[in-house]
């Protein structure tokens, strides 16, 4: 892939894409956004009903609490990349297949090539399961790990919080605490 690939180029590959089901019951591809030099990356599982609408991930009910949580972290959200594991919305909103998530699995690889994060934040289960395959995210949230040559974060995912209100205060004390790891870590690394 080399210098010559762009997030640009990856979403016109995204847009075209016919490798799994998923394009058929879509309304459009949701490729993902934000800034090619973003030092932090927000990994979702699969846009929703609203992001398939937008096609911009994270604008429903969980980007909201998702931009509650950057608030309290202290993140602009323009300077983040954003994406998700499944750039196409499951029906029904149903979990992404295995065979979708495969079918997938290059684009995030090449997204996350190009922007060369310093640190990423998969939220949720099935986001983590990325890096971290038998992950259990109830004790693993908010806990860094270095991975290849980046700090991996995973929490939960913002719709915990909306179908169980007490996980609020779990990404909202995870997030601080990203927000700080985050500014120690790009210190470091423009020392
Ligand atoms: N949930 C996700 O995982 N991604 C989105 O883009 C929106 C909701």
């Amino acid at each position: 892939m080399g210098g010559t690939d762009s997030l640009a180029l990856i979403a016109d590959d995204i847009r075209v894409c016919r490798a799994c089901p998923l394009c058929e019951s879509a309304t459009q591809a949701v490729p993902g956004s934000g800034a090619a030099d973003a030092r932090l990356m927000i990994i979702g599982e699969a846009p929703g009903a609203h992001e398939d609408k937008a096609g911009m991930p994270f604008v429903g009910a969980s980007g909201k609490v998702l931009n509650k949580l950057l608030l309290v972290a202290g993140l602009d959200r323009s300077a983040l990349f954003i994406a998700n594991v499944v750039k196409h919305r499951p029906p029904q909103n149903r979990d992404p297949l295995p065979e979708e998530v495969l079918a997938c699995a290059h684009f995030l690889q090449r997204q996350i090539a190009v922007v060369d994060p310093l640190v990423i934040v998969p939220l949720g289960r099935h986001a983590a399961a990325r890096w971290i395959p038998d992950i259990k995210i109830s004790t693993a949230h908010g806990v860094p790990q270095r991975i290849a040559n980046h700090i991996v974060v995973p929490m939960l995912h913002p719709a915990a919080a909306l179908y169980q209100p007490r996980n609020m205060a779990v990404l909202e004390a995870d997030f601080q605490a990203l927000g700080e790891l985050y500014r120690i870590v790009l210190r470091d690394a423009v020392k």
